[in-house]
């Protein structure tokens, strides 16, 4: 099975739009094993739109930019795959991809063959210049194609959350789907983005999982998506820490080859990935409005707890272990590991404070401990 947990990789289109090439996507998979981000779990080097020729040769296939790619995709999927990186591809469900190259309408059979012979284990699946075909249908038919491609090819659907995508995505034989519009290098954006998935996350579940878009962390407002503004660190901790805690894909969208030590230490960071990564994929559930908490029943007896403030000054957020359904005189008390940092912070009952900095996450590792 594919996406027994969420997919991690690396993804082109938030750094580099259109400006990618065999030397970038070479670069980067250096950058991602030298970097340590392969055996944190980022596994899949995803190009994603603006690869390819306008056209489609006179066979109807698709033929990758001769300036961009003067080897040919194989050649690098080749390379990807010498690192130990599992490499991916895009195409959309309409005529044309989003930036105007061919779409695979109408060409599902020949693309997945195509996708299938130069190495692709991950197909992106876009979303703009729709036929007339019910939205459902367009991405079923391409999973048809995939499945029967000969090649073992992960299917990610990116529809942008529309069409009530979380209630056919699964049925259709997506892997993991895109839940929300495009994803800025801003604050405003992630705070909307987490905002609009809370009460959608009980959707997503291993074999499945909602995707709520590429990660912005590094960014720091270059590339595409930035607008010169970027997040703060603490911001980008606010991010990660909900990405994780939701079980979303993590796809990174940063230039890996500059990476930061902090931005690094983040992205890599073991106890996060695990909550991510929890075998048992199941969703948080959350408690209160404004700045709020959250926890997520994790394989092996223990609970991620997430605390989380958007607003604009510091706040003490409390997770009173009744959330949990204990009570006062129960024999239980709670051992409390910080996430970020892997410090024991003690043992708790009947709640547990911690001050949490505007825009800022904390999250936690509690492991019930009987009396
Ligand atoms: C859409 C997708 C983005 C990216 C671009 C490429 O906007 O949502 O993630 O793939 O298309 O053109």
């Amino acid at each position: 099975m594919l996406a027994k947990k969420p997919p991690m990789g690396w993804n082109s289109w938030n750094t580099f739009t259109n400006k990618i090439d065999e030397k970038l996507i070479m670069e980067t998979a250096d950058a991602m094993v030298d970097n340590g981000l392969l055996d944190a779990g980022y596994e899949y080097l995803v190009i994603d739109d603006c690869w390819s020729e306008k056209q489609r040769d006179e066979n109807g296939m698709l033929v990758a930019d001769k300036e961009k790619f003067p080897h040919g995709i194989k050649y690098v999927a080749d390379y990807v795959h010498s690192k130990g990186l599992k490499f991916g591809m895009y195409s959309c469900c309409g005529t044309l991809t989003c930036a105007g190259y061919p779409g695979s309408f109408g060409h599902e059979f020949d693309d997945a063959k195509y996708f299938a012979e130069v190495g692709v284990d991950f197909l992106k699946y876009d979303n703009c210049y729709k036929t007339k075909m019910e939205n459902y249908l367009a991405y079923m038919r391409m999973s048809v194609a995939l499945r029967s491609c000969g090649r073992e090819i992960l299917f990610s659907a990116c529809n942008w959350g529309t069409d009530n995508v979380h209630s056919w995505a699964r049925a259709v034989g997506a892997h993991m789907y895109r839940s929300t519009f495009d994803i800025t290098d801003t604050f405003e954006s992630i705070k909307e983005l987490s905002e609009s998935q809370k009460d959608k996350l009980v959707y997503s579940a291993p074999g499945c999982y909602n995707d709520i878009d590429m990660l912005v962390t590094g960014l720091h407002g270059e590339g595409s998506i930035g607008f010169g503004h970027g997040c703060t660190e603490a911001n980008y901790r606010y991010h990660f820490a909900f990405w994780c805690l939701a079980s979303s894909p993590l796809m990174i969208g940063c230039d890996v080859r500059n990476l930061s030590k902090e931005n690094k230490a983040l992205l890599t960071n073991p106890l996060l990935i695990r909550i991510n990564q929890d075998e048992e994929g199941r969703p948080p559930i959350f408690f209160g409005d404004y700045e709020y908490h959250a926890f997520k029943v994790l394989s092996n007896n223990e609970y991620a707890i997430g605390f989380f403030n958007p607003l604009d000054k510091e706040r003490k957020i409390t997770f009173n272990f009744h959330d949990l359904g204990l009570m006062p005189n129960d024999r239980c008390v709670l051992k409390i590991t910080d996430a970020f940092t892997g410090e024991d912070l003690g043992v708790y009952r009947d709640y547990f404070s911690a001050h949490v900095g505007s825009g800022d996450a904390k999250m936690f590792i509690a492991t019930p401990v009987l009396l």
